[in-house]
């Protein structure tokens, strides 16, 4: 463990025995094979037109514009579907309907049983740095329940389908290396996430999400372990060109983006970030919260 304290260095070990990720026993290693046969999601046109068709597009909607439609319960500048690509249909980028089938289920996150509409309020809490979630009765939750309960139609329940969740890339032998992932960033992240991580906006609306920064998601969120954001990188980046980066080069530059200050983690103990570490970080996954790189110490958050 000592050696992640290490991250000044220029490679920084990692050791798979280390890796507890917060998510639930159901996701654990079941061999994913992206030959096999995908879940086909229906179609649009298959929608009744109906009340029930009717909210089905209100959760979709929600999903592809969560900012605009619910910004009392969005802190940042972010859709679901930037980071649940295509519309939360597209395999190896945590589909809904991969998602839907396998709740009420456990998560070390707030150890206990999470309904699926309290995994979605953790969504909003982390990912969107959203503050009080919507109620798990609201309108919000209610639409976005039903848009996933339509995707999985016809999927098995119970059932870890191959293509859910971001399926994990393999730690490299050596670590990762935070210089190394600068110069990734630089040569094919940069030209759509901006020099500084900053995304792309159109008026008020990012057309190119933020990595890092006040409009990101936060430092509770699990794209901030840099073991998920290399399998979320690796499978569905460059945007368009998914599994063109060697496993190296996604950790590299998952490690460069989450070594970025973003909002603080919701769940700061005692306004310590040491602290925070301890009870929240240390077991999480590959991260750098509490740690010191370059002298700086992450985690401090921004506003
Ligand atoms: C910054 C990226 C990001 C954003 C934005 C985001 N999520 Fe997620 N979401 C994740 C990550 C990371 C996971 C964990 C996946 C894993 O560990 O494999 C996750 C998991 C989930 C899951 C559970 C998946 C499963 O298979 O168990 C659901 C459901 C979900 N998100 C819904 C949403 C909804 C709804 C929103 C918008 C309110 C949202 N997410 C916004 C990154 C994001
Ligand atoms: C061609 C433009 C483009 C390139 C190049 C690109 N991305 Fe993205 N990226 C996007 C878009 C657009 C989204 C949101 C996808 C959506 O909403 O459908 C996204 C989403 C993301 C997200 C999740 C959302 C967030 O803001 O946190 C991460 C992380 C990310 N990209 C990292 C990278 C990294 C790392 C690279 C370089 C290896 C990269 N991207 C290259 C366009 C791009």
């Amino acid at each position: 463990m000592k050696l992640f304290l290490l991250a000044t260095l220029a490679s920084v070990p990692v050791h798979a025995a280390t890796i507890a990720m917060e998510d639930q026993s159901q996701l654990q290693p079941v061999a994913r094979s992206t030959a096999a046969a995908q879940f086909q999601p229906p179609q649009e046109s298959e929608l009744p037109d109906n009340a029930y068709g009717k909210l089905v597009k209100q959760g979709y909607a929600l999903f592809v514009d969560t900012k605009r439609l619910a910004p009392q319960f969005v802190g940042n500048g972010l859709n679901c579907s930037n980071c649940h690509l295509d519309q939360g249909r597209l395999a190896n980028s945590a589909p809904l309907w991969g998602a839907y089938p396998m709740y009420p289920a456990y998560r070390k996150k707030n150890d206990k049983v999470n309904t699926f509409a309290e995994r979605l309020q953790g969504c909003f809490q982390f990912s969107m740095n959203g503050g009080t979630p919507p109620a798990a009765d609201s309108p919000e939750i209610t639409a976005l329940s039903v848009y996933a309960y339509w995707l999985s139609s016809k999927a098995p329940l119970g059932v870890d389908l191959p293509g859910r969740g971001y399926p994990d890339v393999p730690t490299p032998a050596k670590g990762y290396d935070l210089a190394q992932g600068a110069e990734v960033y630089k040569g094919q992240c940069a030209v759509c996430h901006g020099a500084e991580g900053q995304g792309q906006k159109v008026g008020d609306s990012y057309v190119m999400p933020p990595l890092w920064g006040k409009d990101s998601y936060n430092w509770g969120a699990g794209m901030h372990r840099i073991n998920t954001a290399a399998s979320f990188i690796k499978h569905n980046m460059p945007l368009g060109k998914g599994g063109s980066l060697s496993d190296q080069q996604a950790w590299d530059v998952a490690a460069y983006v989450n070594r970025h200050e973003r909002p603080q983690d919701p769940r700061l103990v005692e306004g310590s970030v040491e602290k925070t570490r301890l009870k929240f970080h240390a077991n999480d996954g590959i991260n750098l919260y509490g740690q010191t790189v370059d002298g700086v110490l992450i985690g401090q958050g921004i506003r």
